[in-house]
């Protein structure tokens, strides 16, 4: 393209990072990609000139040794032993690391470590509530073992998100030594307007501070968004290759570098390349998008309207169609923003997202607000998760947490080093590296599954399960948008892991209350099978708030919570319904004997279902 020399010399190079292997695909293929479909084209996008290559983690991870039975250590390996020229880049949960909750500072520092010595050059470490606590512990380890630390504001809109606050959360990050800023907008709901006034503020306190730009094109905004982001003084945003680009996923890399020459910038790319990278990716497509997320909407102006990240609507009208009440959606996202507003505005990304997202459902379906808090609200009340944006009302405060007790610590600090625990945990014969164990830190029955699978012989294996869903028939896919697919997994995991973290905080920290219990000791071994399901009752019930999955305990060889015969206090926690992928317990309503359970462990129940039959002391 013909450039005006005057303007070229006058602005400066920016630069763009490739998200194609790694939020791309995350976004439009529910993170499909394997590594030898990476590989195969690897060379080729090392050679473009791009900034940085966003291949590792994210969704990533969890996917590799779910899904596509591969080891992602292993994948990082072998792309750096291609990409020879271009920094490789990965999106870090802060203190969560990949996964959906806080881990002990040790795993944190030696998960970074060993994704450095692997080769990963640029971490952009992030936290849900912007909480710098959450951040600290990646960030001096990213700085400790040589790599590129990026810090990160995770962006949203509410009253207390002003410029203000958004520059003094930069200024955090820059004395914790970040050596580049990223501005991420997870739900593409930055405007080119407030990305002009933020980054000028950016720029003007923080001159030295390189800043990049990531969005989505969910709303058709991010395009415009990073041309004004640049002529702003942002020095990089991140795109995807046109194939893997828009929808859900980032702006096209060729457009944009299209966009930015006619303004007299200079990206350092070659559209020759581009469009070789491009034609693979479109044969790719053919094989390897999942027939789940082919229906998709080019955009959501929704998005614009009601900033709810449109992955977020689709877990939404699939937690009330579950319930029965499709027909309640309108009510729930008239909620939603005054639920995050009560929960003190937290950005909506994971696991925020689906913490506001269930809350708001229950809110609704309840009828009363408030009336059933689940156990992830409580903990988020009580600090848990870190600060939140905004203070929560000290009075919903309260009611929220229930019998828990508010910490202002950060929440890392209350856990146990968990390295030498995991490793004991796992049979040494599956043991292959050092990564093992990080793995299983973070996933541990995914990594568990994927290391029996492995150790397996190749010829007695089980079938990789991602190829089984692409032979899956069209109508036996899911129709869910292609967000929603990783959307739903994280769900699937958050209920059952948020539960064991806090359990496992609960016994660690001596100044927090565990959930209470009844006094009766809890047997070893495994629920007792119950006599017989639907017992007619004869005296007073408690019934199912709503549709789900009937649960004596909290997990898998976990104790009951309460058994027959059981005198309890106002409260107390009786059993479990899981919905919404959410392990709801529900309490006694008043002091109360249990006198027998009306339904067996594990079985499906209606809302309204007598669950257990009491009698009120
Ligand atoms: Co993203």
């Amino acid at each position: 393209m013909k450039q005006d020399s005057t303007k070229k010399t006058a602005r400066p190079r920016i630069r763009i990072t490739d998200t194609t292997l790694r939020d791309a695909h995350q976004s439009l293929w529910a993170t499909r990609l394997r590594t030898d479909d990476i590989l195969a084209i690897a060379e080729k996008i090392d050679n473009a000139g791009y900034y940085s290559l966003e291949c590792w983690g994210g969704a990533t991870f969890d996917v590799c040794m779910r899904f596509l039975r591969e080891n992602p250590w292993e994948r990082l390996r072998q792309i750096k032993a291609v990409c020879k020229k271009t920094p490789l880049q990965m999106l870090l949960r802060g203190q969560n690391l990949l996964g959906y909750k806080h881990y002990p500072d040790d795993v944190v520092e030696r998960f970074v470590a060993l994704a450095c010595e692997n080769g990963m050059d640029i971490f952009r470490v992030f936290d849900a509530l912007n909480d710098p606590r959450n951040l600290e512990k990646a960030i001096a380890s990213v700085k400790k073992y040589g790599g590129h630390a990026q810090g990160t504001i995770s962006y949203t809109t509410s009253p207390v998100h002003t410029v203000a606050a958004y520059v003094k959360l930069a200024k955090e990050q820059v004395a914790m030594g970040i050596d580049s800023l990223a501005i991420k907008d997870m739900a593409g709901i930055l405007t080119p307007g407030a990305a002009r006034e933020l980054i000028s503020s950016l720029v003007k306190e923080l001159p030295d501070m390189p800043i990049q730009v990531h969005s989505h094109m969910t709303s058709g905004m991010a395009a415009a968004m990073y041309l004004a982001a640049v002529e702003s003084g942002a020095g990089c945003v991140d795109c995807a290759i046109s194939t893997m680009s828009s929808f859900s996923s980032q702006p096209p890399c060729e457009s944009i570098v299209t966009i930015l020459e006619s303004e007299g910038y200079d990206t350092g790319l070659d559209q020759a390349k581009l469009a070789e990278i491009n034609a693979y990716f479109r044969e790719l497509k053919k094989t390897r998008q999942p027939l789940s997320t082919q229906k998709v909407e080019a955009v959501d102006a929704g998005v614009l309207v009601h900033a709810i990240p449109g992955g977020m609507i689709s877990n939404l009208r699939s937690q009330l169609a579950q319930q029965d009440a499709l027909d309640r959606l309108p009510e729930v996202l008239a909620e939603l923003p005054k639920t995050r507003a009560d929960m003190g505005y937290p950005p909506l990304v994971t696991p925020t997202s689906q913490i506001v997202g269930v809350q708001s459902v229950l809110n609704v379906l309840s009828g009363k607000r408030y009336s059933m808090v689940t156990d992830e609200t409580k903990h988020y009340a009580a600090g848990y998760y870190g600060r939140t944006p905004a203070p929560i009302d000290k009075k919903l405060q309260k009611k929220l947490m229930g019998d828990l007790k508010p910490i202002t610590c950060r929440p890392a600090d209350l856990l146990k080093p968990g390295l030498a625990t995991a490793a004991a945990e796992i049979p040494s014969k599956l043991i292959q590296k050092e990564e093992d164990i990080l793995s299983y830190c973070l996933f541990p029955e995914v990594a568990l599954g994927y290391f029996k699978w492995r150790a397996q012989p190749a010829d007695q294996r089980d079938p990789i399960p991602a190829d089984l869903e692409q032979q899956a028939a069209p109508e036996a896919a899911a129709p869910a948008a292609p967000v929603a697919d990783a959307e739903e997994r994280r769900l699937a995991d958050i209920g059952a892991l948020v539960v064991e973290l806090f359990g496992k905080i609960g016994v660690s920290a001596g100044s927090v209350a565990p959930v209470k219990r009844t006094e009766t000791p809890a047997p070893a071994s495994a629920p007792a099978p119950e006599k017989k399901e639907d017992a007619a009752p004869t005296g007073p019930t408690i019934n199912a708030p709503f549709n789900g999955t009937f649960y004596r305990s909290d997990g898998p060889g976990k104790p009951q919570i309460a058994k027959e015969g059981d005198q309890v206090a106002k409260g107390a926690p009786l059993c479990i319904v899981e919905a919404m992928k959410m392990f709801n317990p529900i309490h006694a309503d008043k002091a109360l004997t249990v006198v027998k359970f009306l339904v067996e462990h594990g079985k499906t129940v209606q809302k309204g279902q007598p669950l257990v039959e009491v009698q009120y002391v």
